[in-house]
């Protein structure tokens, strides 16, 4: 998909702190990462909805763009150890070049990569300002319905129970009875604001990394951006690998690390 060298060949890491590695790199294939050494997988792909990144060009042909996704599902579910997950950060459809039920070509393309499907959080973005495309206005001629919403299909690898052991978890009980509830809502973060044009806000990797993992875990965001899986991963004391094929993004995303290192723990 990129000329971009992959982690294999660009063995050396971008940016390195105590909890956090960012390689510079296409992740396609994952080439550099053992096999089995990821506990949880974050991360929002580039959508094929021709969004203006600074390098890559994000409109490929719907059938290449499935046969990419396919690539790198394989490429997680190798890395991911037998207990690991994924939280996938995608769209519910998509108008781009015809109808696209882009949710569902998801669940199945990660099947096929051998993932599980266990259960999808509706990220409600609450962005009706946005809205538009009505479509055939006040007639049935051919209107259209548009979601605000936000899909997070979660996958596991061959086991969903995952014994803690004297691994420590740092959910609270509200949190938990709140967020087990699968329709999430809080806005989505103002790209200007982290200078990326399609950040997910950091309460969205906050919440999947306090439900889905232990503390200390590894946690893999192969399409890192600006770095807010990171980012939630450093305050909450998890290690993270980010991955993201752009120099000027794979900058942001370490400098919002150095950040959260030099205030002690608050992004
Ligand atoms: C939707 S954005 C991720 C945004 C991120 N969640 C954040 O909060 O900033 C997708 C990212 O994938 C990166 N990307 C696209 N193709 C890639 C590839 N083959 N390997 C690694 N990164 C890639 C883009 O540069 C872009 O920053």
């Amino acid at each position: 998909m990129s000329d971009a060298r992959s982690i294999d060949e660009q063995s050396c890491p971008f940016y390195r702190d105590d909890l956090v590695t960012i390689y510079c790199a296409d992740s396609t294939d994952l080439a550099g990462l053992d096999d089995a050494s990821v506990d949880l997988v974050i991360t929002s792909p580039p959508y094929n909805l021709d969004v203006s990144y600074n390098g890559y060009a994000d409109a490929l042909p719907y059938d290449r763009y499935v046969q990419w996704v396919g690539r790198w599902a394989r490429a997680l579910f190798r890395v991911t150890q037998s207990t690991g997950r994924a939280c996938i950060n995608i769209p519910l459809d998509s108008n781009k070049g015809g109808k696209r039920a882009v949710y569902a070509d998801y669940i199945r393309i990660f099947r096929e990569a051998g993932w599980q499907y266990q259960t999808t959080i509706v990220w409600n973005e609450q962005n009706i300002s946005r809205r538009t495309a009505w479509g055939s206005w006040l007639s049935p001629s051919a209107p259209f319905v548009t979601a605000p919403v936000e899909m997070v299909p979660i996958f596991y690898k061959d086991d969903w129970r995952r014994p803690r052991g004297n691994r420590i978890s740092d959910v609270t009980r509200d949190e938990f009875l709140a967020w087990t509830l699968g329709v999430w809502e809080f806005p989505g973060e103002n790209p200007k604001k982290v200078g990326h044009p399609a950040p997910f806000p950091i309460e969205l990797p906050r919440r999947l990394i306090k439900l889905y993992s232990y503390l200390d875990d590894v946690i893999l965001d192969p399409f890192l951006g600006s770095g807010t899986t990171a980012v939630a991963a450093k305050v909450l004391n998890r290690r993270c690998v980010g991955v993201d094929v752009d120099p000027h993004y794979c900058q942001i995303a370490a400098e919002r690390c150095r950040e959260v290192a030099s205030t002690n723990g608050s992004p």
